[in-house]
């Protein structure tokens, strides 16, 4: 397929659908709603790790007849928050296994008089030793998590790892460290929750997955599914970090509303949203590599462990993602991958852009350049030598069907930055200088979409319809938190049906209007539910023709008059989709072997970087992402995404370090948990290379997730290449190299006192 497809209205910048009502303050975000007799709803947490809950007393000196009052007690249903294994409650009954877990809930209209009342009520504990690292849940004792500590394992292997050392000319080793990471989306988790007996459970909020805290309010209210009904409100970013959380803040605001018979509204504040939510996983990821003597990948064994906090929530889904980008877009014919995510007594970690990825590429892309220096050997060219190309096979022996064009996005980057020129450079300027420049590369990939047969077990069901308005209407579950979920998915059915964008629109994110068309998450939206637009409008435009006289051309005027004769002789005007796995995609999930995903998005970045010698402080100064996702839909969202992917990936490089203490998270504000800033973040220079992906939307690959995989190892490998000194894990700010430069201080002229 050629890039140049005719297309009016994809591959054009058509202006977000909601970017009007978000700049003129029409935008109503789940705070800016207002209900009949709401009360307001707040958390009272647990102040230690782990323990059991001896008693909870209420202070008399507070008239609790005012306030409504929840624990675990009260849950009609299940004390359970439904995902994968289903083992974290809603609310802690006898034992805690977190600080900031939740044990009782108050409601009350004012606001301030909930503040006193979290202060009067009393738990007494009775202290259980906790564990805060891998490596202590490693050791199994204590034991806090089922039988062994151990959420979940993968062994994925491929050829003969042992047999490869005895021949190889190098065997480089490394460990990798990264740390928790947190989203700092700009609204904070917030729902309400309404209950009656004749309507069940209702939840508006800030969410990315409508029918995840579905499924979730149905289990621990016990309500059949047309007695739950969710709705996203307007969502300030999410980032992964809407992902699961929203099933915990809406089951508590729905049990609340249930007590207090009114609605009632759950907003954290951003101290609490900090200290209480998920996080990314921090790793530890050691590489054992043989290569030849030229630099050709011949084994790669590679122990991968994540900490994964206090109950499993998405731990074996990142994990399974981390594992399956641990070797990095190579070659190797003999792999083993050993992974495991271990249980510790923190705020349970879970989705967040990159989903394990970003982990991975960490290791395998500093350890690349490790191995350069090993063979000195230039870091570009060993990358060169060993970048998967078609008809190779992966880890997992899927077989690279689609072009991979990793050394055009190499050769491209290259030129863009003239890398080889400004290395030269600063190797002249860096001995007399305390600042030192240095450029780092990244190459790496991306899984677009579930994981394995992730997809054909969510079913996804997408589609549009026509109301008698004349608006086409799409209907899915999937939502837009600022990544541009509406505005792709109006431009494909406008696309699709030969409309223009405007006479498109979204229909409500709300799950008793729209089918469950899966998660909005795994980079999945523009590849899998876009392509279940596209074949919903071309269905329609095929009964249209068949049964309403609509003809080979068309205006919107006869397209909209066709639409009327369809619903007077069928009723209604709806075209539906299910999700048909592409033919050749297979998986095997005993063997973790197969197609582990159908297709994958390609990228390799660039970043220069500056480290002074003497203040430790090392400054991103310029970036280029050069990347293939597929066809790109909308080029000002796409790249839109790449900036904000490779901002909070230098944030995860350089500045974002969680604090803690005792298991609380201690710098849980803004002015100490540090995000780059404008200031922070610098000129990007972003480049597309588009392969039409035949079974995504209008031939899009995921886009979302990628750009947030290369900073950090682009950036410690430019650090490397600036002083000489390689750096293995991240977050890395100035305390953690101070004293470790071993740079000589630069020729200066003699100090004069
Ligand atoms: Mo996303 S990190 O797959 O919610």
């Amino acid at each position: 397929m050629s890039t140049s497809a005719k297309t009016r209205i994809v591959g054009s910048s058509v202006p977000r659908k909601e970017g009007v009502d978000k700049l003129t303050g029409r935008a109503r975000y789940v705070d800016d709603m207002h209900l009949e007799g709401m009360w307001h709803g707040v958390t009272v947490r647990s102040a230690i790790a782990r323990g059991l809950i001896r008693s909870i007393t209420f202070n008399p000196g507070i008239d609790w007849s005012e306030f409504t009052v929840v624990t675990a007690a009260d849950i009609p249903g299940k004390n359970h928050i439904q995902l994968i294994f289903s083992d974290q409650p809603c609310l802690a009954a006898d034992q805690v296994n977190h600080c900031e877990e939740a044990i009782v809930l108050l409601a009350h209209p004012n606001r301030q008089r909930l503040r006193e009342a979290i202060a009067a009520v009393h738990i007494e504990y009775d202290p259980l030793p906790p564990v805060f690292t891998i490596e202590e849940s490693e050791r199994q004792d204590p034991i806090v998590w089922g039988a062994d500590n151990l959420f979940k394992s993968f062994l994925l292997e491929k050829g003969n790892v042992d047999d490869a050392w005895a021949g190889a000319a190098h065997v480089i080793e490394g460990e990798y460290r990264t740390g928790a990471q947190e989203h700092l989306y700009i609204e904070n988790n917030g729902v309400i929750g309404e209950y009656s007996e004749a309507e069940g459970v209702t939840v508006w909020g800030s969410l990315q997955c409508p029918y995840y805290v579905h499924k979730s309010l149905m289990a621990v209210f016990g309500l059949p599914e047309d007695k739950v009904r969710v709705i996203q409100t307007e969502t300030g970013g999410a980032f992964g970090g809407k992902e699961d959380f929203p099933s915990v803040i809406g089951s508590h605001a729905a049990l609340l509303a249930r007590k207090a018979g009114r609605p009632v509204k759950m907003i954290y504040d951003r101290l609490e949203d900090l200290a209480a939510t998920p996080k990314r996983h921090p790793s530890r990821i050691r590489h054992r590599t043989a290569v030849d003597a030229s630099g050709k990948l011949l084994a790669m064994d590679i122990d991968l462990a994540t900490d994964g906090g206090a109950y499993s929530t998405l731990s074996s889904t990142v994990l399974s993602r981390a594992t399956l980008h641990a070797c990095g877009p190579y070659y190797c014919p003999n792999v083993r991958v050993r992974s495991r995510s271990w249980a510790t007594n923190t705020v349970p970690y879970g989705a967040f852009r990159g989903f394990g990825a970003p982990q991975a590429t960490f290791a395998i892309e500093r350890h690349i350049d490790e191995i350069a220096a090993a063979l000195a050997m230039d870091p570009v060219e060993l990358r060169r030598r060993n970048f998967l190309r078609d008809g190779m096979t992966t880890a997992t022996q899927q077989v690279m069907r689609e072009s991979v064009i990793l050394e055009e996005l190499l050769d491209r980057a290259l030129r863009e930055s003239d890398y080889y020129g400004r290395k030269k450079r600063f190797a002249l300027e860096n001995p007399n200088n305390a600042i030192r420049r240095g450029m780092g590369i990244a190459a790496f990939f991306h899984g677009s979409g579930f994981t394995g047969s992730g997809e054909r077990y969510l079913n996804s069901l997408a589609g549009i319809d026509v109301t008698p308005e004349k608006e086409v209407r799409v209907l899915v579950s999937s939502t837009e938190f600022g990544q541009g979920t509406n505005t792709i998915l109006t431009q494909i059915a406008a696309e699709a049906l030969g409309l223009d964008a405007a006479h498109v629109v979204m229909a409500p994110p709300d799950t008793r209007v729209v089918p469950n068309s899966g998660p909005t998450v795994a980079s999945r939206t523009a590849m899998v539910v876009g392509k279940l637009i596209e074949r919903a409008s071309l269905q329609l435009l095929r009964r249209l023709r068949e049964q309403a006289r609509l003809g080979g051309e068309f205006d919107s005027d006869e397209f909209f008059s066709a639409c009327e004769r369809l619903r007077s002789s069928c009723g209604d005007v709806v075209s539906l989709c299910r999700y048909e796995a592409p033919p050749d995609i297979f998986w095997d999930d005993q063997k973790y072997q197969g197609e582990a995903y159908p297709a994958f998005a390609w990228s390799v970045q660039i970043a220069q970087v500056a480290v002074d010698t003497l203040t430790y402080a090392a400054q991103v100064e310029e970036f280029w992402s050069v990347q293939e996702a597929g066809r790109v839909l909308n080029p000002v969202l796409a790249g839109g995404q790449i900036e904000g992917g490779i901002a909070q990936g230098i944030g995860y490089a350089l500045y974002e370090k969680v604090q803690w203490q005792d298991g609380h998270m201690r710098n849980n504000q803004m002015t100490n948990y540090i995000m780059p800033t404008a200031e922070d973040v610098p000129p990007i220079h972003v480049y597309f290379e588009e392969i039409p992906f035949r079974h995504g939307g209008f031939g899009a690959k995921g886009i979302g997730e990628l750009p947030h995989d290369g900073p950090a190892p682009a950036v410690l490998n430019a650090i490397r290449d600036a002083t000489g000194v390689s750096f293995h894990a991240i977050p890395l700010l100035p305390e953690d190299m101070l004293g470790k430069l071993a740079v000589p201080a630069p020729a200066e002229e003699p100090a004069t006192v």
